[in-house]
């Protein structure tokens, strides 16, 4: 196993760091390494907003409630899922706007986005910094893109802290290779078949040394998708001129 698999593999979110900044050599690095990722059709439909000011960072972190490292973490970055350039260049060439209006191209531009914040973490992670995506921006979505005044065909779709870890938790077990990777075709029933790795799981949560638990990971999901989670967000993304068809 080479050191950027290693280092893939012992991913754990953090989010307890120390007061040690991150250098702006670091910061173009993980610029750079997030610029550079695949994307569809070169269209690089994605921004990224560092938050430096104190009391914007604050307005965020009050959104997002239970992520109290939003205000404490050296480096905050939203990700945008944006299409504003390409509506700004149809418009200047007079032709419609329908093909960004979409679900297709806002999949696309969510998965461009995507893809630049991973290949962030990632190399956050190679240089033993650690990182945490905050979708918990998108409790109050609409208010987040005020605050950051975005423009129609874009989306913040997630915040990401970075810092230098005071500690690291315990890796969360994944899946089961048999509950996840299939060959040529999709293996109904072992991917239900998610006794053990309930199991796994329990064990994890009630073992760990903060906020221990006695949920499996069955329980967990029953409890994530037992209410409709953020309705407003359709909402939003329509008023950002998204079609959703
Ligand atoms: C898109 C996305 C949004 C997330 N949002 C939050 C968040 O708002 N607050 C938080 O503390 N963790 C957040 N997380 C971190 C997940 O809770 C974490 O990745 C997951 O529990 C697996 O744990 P691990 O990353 O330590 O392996 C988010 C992760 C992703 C991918």
């Amino acid at each position: 196993m080479n050191q950027t698999i290693e280092n893939l593999i012992k991913h754990t979110a953090v989010r307890d760091f120390t007061d040690q900044t991150i250098t702006n050599e670091q910061k173009n690095n993980l610029i750079a390494a997030a610029q550079h990722g695949s994307t569809s059709e070169f269209i690089q439909a994605f921004s990224i907003i560092e938050i430096t000011d104190s009391n914007l960072r604050n307005k965020l972190a009050d959104i997002t409630i239970s992520s109290p490292h939003v205000r404490e973490a050296d480096t905050f970055y939203i990700f945008v899922a944006d299409l504003h350039r390409q509506a700004s260049m149809l418009r200047a060439n007079k032709m419609n706007l329908d093909s960004l209006k979409n679900m297709e191209s806002l999949l696309v531009a969510t998965i461009d986005t995507a893809i630049a914040a991973q290949n962030m973490a990632t190399a956050a992670e190679s240089m033993e910094l650690g990182i945490c995506y905050i979708g918990s921006i998108r409790n109050n979505i609409k208010q987040v893109a005020e605050l950051l005044n975005l423009p129609d065909f874009t989306v913040p779709l997630f915040g990401m802290t970075i810092g230098v870890p005071k500690f690291k938790n315990q890796l969360k077990p994944r899946m089961p290779k048999q509950n996840q990777i299939a060959t040529n075709s999709y293996d109904e029933e072992s991917f239900n078949n998610l006794n053990d790795y309930d199991n796994t799981v329990k064990n994890y949560y009630l073992n760990r040394k903060s906020h221990p638990n006695d949920n499996s990971w069955t329980e967990k999901n029953l409890d994530i998708f037992k209410h409709i989670r953020r309705p407003d967000v359709a909402q939003f993304l329509r008023n950002q001129g998204f079609s959703l068809n």
